[in-house]
Order: C-alpha cells, then sequence, then structure tokens
C-alpha cells in the first residue's frame, strides 16, 4: 500500500483525552485505554477508526456498556458511533519479551520501555495513531515492585502507592495535549543522576538522568549537555521548557539514536553514557549534540508537531538545524560546520544520487519508518539554514519567534513553517518552496573570465537537478552562494557577496579588479548542492593557505585532493602530472603541518583526505577498487614525503595531557591522523609506535585511534591490542561494540574473513542493534570489504538483512542501501550487488520496511 502526501484528510474523530492503565508484566502487559472522543467539525462524519498492530480487542466498551457495534478492517478497529462524544473503553494484553522489533512496548534486558515514533502506539493500544490527534494522558502504571522499582511516564507524577501483594502503581498526567508518538513508559531497576534548571521565568525544574546502576559515574556530561541546552534555548530562541520535570533513560537496545517523548526522553545508552576512559571525543560529542536535539524537540516537535509523517522535515530538519547551531556554539563553529558537510556529503549526497532519492517532504512512502533519512534530517537541516542566510539572524529569529507563537499547541506542515519565516523575516520564497518538492543534489557550474582593459571579472553559472525517481524534469532552485574574490597580491578580499541564484543559467559581474581575483564560493557551504568550478591548483593551494573562511579553506584542500584523484582514477595522469599533483597536495599539507595560526582541531580538519563515498559521488560509474587504490597510494605517499613531519607531530601531541579543551581535542586527532599516514608508508614501524599510543593511552580516543590503526596491519601488536581491548571492557557494551566495528571497517586485506568470524563469536547477537551496527554498518561502509570483486561482501549483507528482517525489519531495511547504489557502480559489480537484492526480493516472507526499500533499489 503507498501512502500519498495528497490523500491527507482530517480525522473524522478525536480524542481530547486519553486514561491508559497498565498491569506491567514482561510477558504479558494488560492495557486498558479509555478515550474521550469527540467528532471533529472538520473531519467527513465517519466512523472511530483505531490503528492497531497486531493486536486483540479483549473487550470494547461504548460510555460504560459493553459495545459490539465494531469491526476490524486489516488491523484497524473501526467503530461506529452516532452523536457527539463518547467515551471508548479497549483492553489489549501484548507481549513485551516477544517484541524483537523494538517499536511499542518491549523488554530491553529486564526493564520495560517504549519506542512509539513513527508508528508503534498502534502496538499498544488501539488508537487513532496519527499525529494530528492531541490528547492529554493520564497513564497508571502498576507493577511487581521488586522487579520494577521505577515507574516513569510523561508529565508530572499525580500520586503512587504501594499494595499488598507485591506491587506498586505511579500515576502520571502530562498536562500538553500531544500524538501519540510522544507518549512513552520505563519500568524497571534504574538509578537517577539528578540536577536542576531554573528557567528565564524562575521555574525551578527537576533533571533526571536514569540509568542501570553501575553507569552513574557516566552520565555527568549527558547532564552538562541537557542544562545547555535549556539555557541555549532560552537564549537563542526564546524557548522555555514547560513542566516541572524532565526525565531522560538510557536503555541499551534502541533502534534509533534517541526518542524525545514529552519529559521522558528515551535514549540509546551510547548518546548517554560518556567518560574519558571509555568514550571518544566523537562519542562526548554525539552525547552532546544528541541531547540537545531531543531537548530542543520539546518545541520543534512536541508543542508544535506535525500533521502527518510527510511533514517529518518540519520537526527534524528544525531540530537538526538548532542542535548543529548549539554545538556550533559549544566548540568550535568552523570545525563543527566542516564535520556537518562532511556527513551531508558522505551520506545525503550518495542517497540524493541513488534509487531511494526523495525531497525533504517526501510524496509518497510504504512504511514511514525508511523516511527517517539523511535528506529529510540533514538535507532539511540545510534547506532551513539557507533561509537564516537568505534572512540574517535577526530577521529568521522573527520568523521563528511568528511560527513558535502561531502554530503552538497545533500539527503544522512545513508550508506553515515556511509561511511564518515568509511573514516573520519578510522574504519571499515562493521559489525557494521547490527544495521541499524536488529531490536530487543540485549542480552548478560557473565559469570565471577577467577583462584586464576594463577590471571586470563575470561569473557565469549554470544550475541543474538531476533528475531522481519519478522527478525527470525539474525547475530552477534559488541557491543562495556566499562569494569572496581574492586578490592575489594581497591574500586579501573586499568583502563578501551573497549571490542569490534563481535561474538555469545567470551571469553576475564585479569591477575593480586589475588582475583576475581568487574565486571563493560557497563559502561556510551556503547552499547544501556541488559547485563544478574547474579551479587550477595555484588558485586552490592559495586558498587552502590564505581564505578567511575556514570551511572555504577546508573545501580547497579537498578540491585539490578530489581532482587529483579523479584525475588519477579515470587514467588522466601520465607519470609527470601524477608526480605534479602529489607535489602540490604534499606542499599544502606541509604547509598546514607548520602552520602556527591554525589551532590543532582546524589543522586536524585540513589534514582529512576525502573519504572514499564522496569520491565515488564524483564518478559515474565507479571503481571502488582503483578508488581505495589510488588514495591509499596517495596517502601512503604522504607519509613517505612528509615523514618527519608527521612523527614529529605524533610526537608533539603525545606530549599534552588529557582534558576536554579545544588544544587536547585537537591534539589527540592529530595524534591518530599522523598514524593513519604513517601506517600506509611503513606499516612495521608505525605498528610499534601505535602499539606504544595503545598502551600509553589514558583515554579512549587515543586507545580507539591506535586499534584502529592496528587493526589494519598484521603482526603480534595488532593481536596484542585486539586481546587486551576486549579483555579490559568485556563488562561493557559500548566499548565491546567499538571493538568489533574497528575490525569491520578496518583496511585488513582479510576484514571480511574477520567479519564472518566475528558474527560466530559469543558477544555478537542479531537482537541488539548497536551490535548489529557495529558488525555490519562498519562493514557495508569499508569501501575494500564490501565492494570484494567477487560479490562475498555483498552476499553477506543479503544474507544479514534476511536473518535480520524477522526480527528487526526497520533496522534490516536500513542495509539496503548500500546495495542499492549498484547504477552508479561499474558493471561487474553492479549486476553482483543487484543479484544480492534480487535474491533478497525473492524471499517469500519480508517486512514492509525491506520490501520497500529493496524493490525501489531494483526498479528502473
Ligand atoms: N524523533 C527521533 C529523533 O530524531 C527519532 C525517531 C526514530 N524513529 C524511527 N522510526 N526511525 O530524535
Ligand atoms: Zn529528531
Amino acid at each position: 500500500v503507498v501512502i500519498q502526501r495528497a490523500d491527507y484528510r482530517p480525522p473524522a474523530w478525536l480524542v481530547p483525552d486519553i486514561a491508559l492503565d497498565f498491569l506491567l508484566d514482561l510477558s504479558a502487559t494488560q492495557v486498558t485505554a479509555t478515550l474521550d472522543v469527540e467528532r471533529n467539525p472538520a473531519g467527513d462524519g465517519g466512523p472511530l477508526r483505531l490503528n492497531g498492530d497486531g493486536l486483540v480487542a479483549q473487550s470494547v466498551a461504548v460510555d460504560g456498556e459493553p459495545h459490539s457495534a465494531w469491526r476490524m478492517e486489516g488491523d484497524d478497529l473501526v467503530v461506529d458511533l452516532p452523536g457527539e462524544a463518547h467515551q471508548v473503553t479497549i483492553e489489549t494484553t501484548i507481549d513485551p519479551t516477544a517484541n524483537t522489533q523494538l517499536s511499542g512496548l518491549y523488554a530491553s534486558g529486564g526493564l520495560l520501555c517504549t519506542q512509539c515514533e513513527a508508528e508503534g502506539f498502534r502496538r499498544i493500544t488501539f488508537f487513532p495513531d496519527r499525529p494530528d490527534v492531541l490528547s492529554r494522558y493520564t497513564v497508571t502504571l502498576t507493577a511487581d515492585k521488586a522487579a520494577f522499582p521505577v515507574l516513569l511516564s510523561n508529565g508530572n507524577p499525580m500520586d503512587s502507592g504501594e499494595e499488598e501483594d507485591g506491587t506498586h502503581w505511579a500515576i502520571w498526567h502530562d498536562p500538553w495535549p500531544k500524538p501519540s508518538y510522544l507518549f512513552a513508559l520505563v519500568a524497571g531497576d534504574l538509578v537517577a543522576t539528578r540536577g536542576t534548571f531554573t528557567t528565564m521565568s524562575g521555574r525551578e525544574v527537576e533533571l533526571a538522568i536514569w540509568v542501570r546502576a553501575g553507569d552513574e559515574t557516566r552520565t555527568g556530561h549527558a547532564m552538562r549537555a541537557l542544562i545547555a541546552s535549556m539555557a541555549w534555548d532560552e537564549k537563542v530562541y526564546g524557548r522555555e521548557y514547560d513542566l516541572d520535570l524532565f526525565n531522560i533513560v538510557a536503555v541499551s537496545d534502541f533502534n534509533a539514536g534517541a526518542m524525545e517523548n514529552k519529559g521522558l526522553n528515551i535514549f540509546n545508552t551510547r548518546y548517554i553514557l560518556a567518560d574519558p576512559e571509555t568514550a571518544t571525543d566523537g562519542d562526548y560529542d554525539g552525547v552532546e549534540g544528541v541531547v540537545a536535539h531531543e531537548y530542543f524537540h520539546n518545541w520543534s516537535g512536541n508543542r508544535v508537531t506535525c500533521r502527518d509523517w510527510f511533514q517529518l522535515s518540519l520537526k527534524e530538519g528544525f531540530t537538526v538545524l538548532r542542535d548543529q547551531q548549539f554545538s556550533a556554539d559549544m566548540g568550535s563553529a568552523p570545525v563543527k560546520r566542516i564535520e556537518d558537510v562532511r556527513v551531508l556529503r558522505s551520506a545525503q549526497f550518495p542517497e540524493d544520487s541513488g534509487p531511494l532519492a526523495h525531497p525533504i517532504r517526501p510524496n509518497s512512502y510504504q512504511e514511514i519508518s525508511n523516511f527517517y533519512t539523511a535528506t529529510v534530517y540533514n538535507k532539511g537541516a540545510e534547506v532551513i539554514r539557507m533561509m537564516t542566510v537568505l534572512a540574517g539572524s535577526e530577521r529568521f529569529r522573527a520568523g521563528t519567534d511568528l511560527y513558535f507563537e502561531r502554530h503552538d499547541g497545533e500539527a503544522a506542515t512545513c508550508e506553515d513553517f515556511v509561511k511564518a519565516i515568509e511573514d516573520g523575516a519578510g522574504l519571499d520564497l515562493a521559489q525557494f518552496r521547490r527544495w521541499y518538492e524536488q529531490a536530487g543534489t543540485p549542480q552548478v557550474d560557473v565559469a570565471m573570465t577577467h577583462d584586464a582593459a576594463s577590471g571586470s571579472v563575470t561569473l557565469a553559472f549554470k544550475q541543474t537537478v538531476p533528475p531522481t525517481p519519478g522527478q525527470p524534469v525539474k525547475q530552477p532552485m534559488v541557491i543562495p552562494l556566499r562569494t569572496a574574490l581574492f586578490d592575489r597580491a594581497s591574500g586579501a578580499h573586499g568583502g563578501e557577496h551573497l549571490i542569490v541564484l534563481n535561474e538555469a543559467a545567470q551571469t553576475f559581474t564585479f569591477d575593480g579588479f586589475a588582475q583576475a581575483p581568487v574565486l571563493s564560493l560557497n563559502r561556510g557551504f551556503s547552499a547544501p548542492v556541488a559547485i563544478n568550478a574547474p579551479q587550477s591548483v595555484d588558485d586552490l593551494v592559495f586558498l587552502a593557505a590564505h581564505d578567511d573562511d575556514a570551511f572555504a579553506r577546508y573545501e580547497a584542500m579537498q578540491q585539490l585532493v578530489v581532482q587529483h584523484l579523479v584525475a588519477a582514477v579515470e587514467d588522466r595522469l601520465d607519470d609527470a602530472a601524477r608526480a605534479a599533483g602529489r607535489a602540490a597536495i604534499a606542499g599544502a599539507l606541509g604547509a598546514i603541518l607548520a602552520d602556527p595560526a591554525l589551532d590543532d582541531l582546524m589543522r586536524g580538519e585540513l589534514v582529512m583526505l576525502p573519504g572514499e563515498a564522496y569520491l565515488a559521488e564524483q564518478l559515474n560509474p565507479v571503481d571502488p577498487a582503483r578508488v581505495h587504490a589510488e588514495r591509499e597510494a596517495l596517502k601512503a605517499w604522504l607519509g613517505t614525503e612528509l615523514g618527519d613531519a608527521w612523527r614529529a607531530l605524533h610526537d608533539r601531541c603525545s606530549a599534552v595531557p588529557y582534558g576536554l579543551d579545544a588544544a587536547a581535542r585537537g591534539a589527540r586527532k592529530l595524534k591518530t591522523q599522523a598514524l593513519v599516514y604513517l601506517a600506509a608508508a611503513d606499516p612495521a614501524q608505525t605498528a610499534l609506535r601505535a602499539k606504544a599510543q595503545y598502551d600509553a593511552a589514558d583515554n579512549m580516543t587515543d586507545r580507539q585511534g591506535a586499534l584502529m590503526v592496528l587493526c589494519g596491519l598484521d603482526g603480534p601488536q595488532r593481536e596484542a591490542a585486539l586481546a587486551d581491548f576486549h579483555a579490559r571492557f568485556a563488562d561493557n557494551r559500548l566499548v565491546i561494540d567499538k571493538w568489533f566495528s574497528l575490525q569491520a571497517g578496518s583496511l585488513h586485506p582479510k576484514a571480511l574473513d574477520h567479519v564472518r568470524a566475528l558474527a560466530q563469536h559469543p558477544d555478537f547477537t542479531l537482537t541488539n542493534p548497536n551490535r548489529v551496527r557495529a558488525l555490519y554498518m562498519a562493514f557495508a561502509a569499508n569501501p575494500q570489504a564490501f565492494h570484494a570483486a567477487d560479490g562475498a561482501g555483498y552476499a553477506l549483507i543479503a544474507d544479514l538483512i534476511l536473518a535480520l528482517d524477522p526480527i528487526n525489519g526497520n533496522v534490516a531495511a536500513r542495509f539496503v542501501a548500500p546495495l542499492g547504489r549498484w547504477r552508479r557502480i561499474e558493471p561487474q559489480r553492479a549486476a553482483l550487488m543487484r543479484a544480492a537484492l534480487e535474491r533478497i526480493a525473492a524471499a517469500p516472507r519480508l517486512s514492509r520496511d525491506v520490501r520497500e526499500q529493496v524493490s525501489k533499489s531494483l526498479e528502473g
């Protein structure tokens, strides 16, 4: 069944209040739901449609009387009701332990918890499970006190008590009307780290982060991030928290990163637990960013929610932008921007150029879980970021103020958001709306001409949006490009220009240039487009050294390497050209290593080679083995050529003591990068150096970095470090996840065999999403191992999908996209990838999740 955005109809009935009664048990939980229903004046006058998923109604009562005028339509329970208002009571019994999909109410290591977004609530009780039905929830939880000492739900605790039979109960009430996807409950043996926050209007909010006993020593960073997020949202967006209590619970079994349930966020432990010994600097940033993201949803998502799931980017795109802005303010803004662009290019650009491409506001879906994508989230954030570029921050804030004021308490649409920004910020976004409609990454070609006689410079632009499934023809987009023209001699520019493209072809002219300037385009990555501006090596070297926009400096360095590697892969380099290209890169890299004005965090960005997924986007079709070989060869050459500099850098950074300040973090980042280059150049010596880093490590960043390098090498150091790491962290699941993913993602030529063996390891299980991702996502992202010429990597992922699908279709479906890239891969591998997809498609039973992704990946 294909659901169409155009088919939206308001619900026939509303549910202003709901009382939920849970008799909690690991294998048989009884649920009694009492719905106060009212006919929706805007509805079509039809019956009350209550969605279910695998539920059986044990009893249905209307206004307190047993009721028989209901029927099942597929999984839905449909009740014919006369009149305007009734009370409907339904009893169901569910088995949380059998719920391996981790959607709805499920068991996680003796705990009971929920995940309802997008359509998990219908696995708990019959309800109009759609985000435009908002209700006030009163929830009564009853459970055995010894097994489930803590009972949590949304909102505020109202009452609690104990019974003679060893059970206890708690009543929670959430005064804010919310859709069912924001409902949550948690029951189990948990301990809290507590904090407080005083809001700008002076209200005291109690904060608690609930974890398993023993983990409470690792919640400090999450608590700091939560408090900082609350303060930041007040200061930057004027948004204040609206309950007296804010709970976070961390669970080990979770499909996603975290969930913004009103007043009761539920997190994957991965985004809560952190201490220096077990979490890397990247993990710390992940905790800070996700804690902020879920907190920010309290306004962008909960107070203003989505009318239907096609509007998902309304809350996700905006909230990703907000968490990116927050993290930029907490640390290094330029480095954060570069990281965000790297994610976009490596995860979203391939989506946009593949069979699963969709606009940030999709037009149809079969399974909404498949649309929690980099496009909806990250490109969605970029689209709103462009509004900030067009409006400036003050006017943008006026727009968001109007949006929150206008739509508070409502289920809104992306169109509502755009209109509020238009009205509040005073912009005309008529054509800009195409960003919500058209999929595909716009390609912008630019040619610069200089007329020495008149001193004028002309930039001629062409834009095209490539065809995507269902959208063969595209219209021109609004593309804001922050631009600077550098004077070659002085190294300065006379101020930035905002060039806004809105036609297929346009020219812009600038005067006052006796000499041709150096063009710095799309500074700060002001638009999520691919720029094709054939720039000379000299110009790129100039920008890499001199651009005062940090992103543009990074971009010049990336382009320098991309142009060289693409030419190498396409066999366009003779020996002299290869030598010249390498020398230019080494020169630029050497200058960056030596530049005293750079901080090490930024230096760490500038020395990073472009990833293979991004390189692959520049080639069609691509031979992944060639890309890998050329990139490795360049890395090895740079490791040799700049060997002294890398060793000196590694020594210098190794002397910096552990700390969470930018300087110490920068040192740790560079330390492992130096090892990466050195390992490519001199594996034997570097194994010793990496083992020394491993042995000396007093933090996970250094330890993981060293182990990552060792995993790609052969020899006793590799085996010793892997064994030590496993033994040292045997009781910490998040760290054992790293042990799996470092091996699966490694450069070792036998990585594929290692993955096969690891799948049989006693610590491996298909029932824990983190563990599955640790092994198999790392593998699918390992270009060398995944793209093994004989197709063994593709077969391994197909086998995984088939084995995982009956357990957890949501997680299984995530593994289809790597196989779906076959159209842009060289023919022999493409045929093997297709064959793997066809083998999955031939399975007699598939989840809707996997079925949709596989059939779309084969179409066309
Ligand atoms: N709303 C959550 C977040 O981004 C993610 C929910 C994931 N749900 C899903 N079906 N994949 O914060
Ligand atoms: Zn979100």
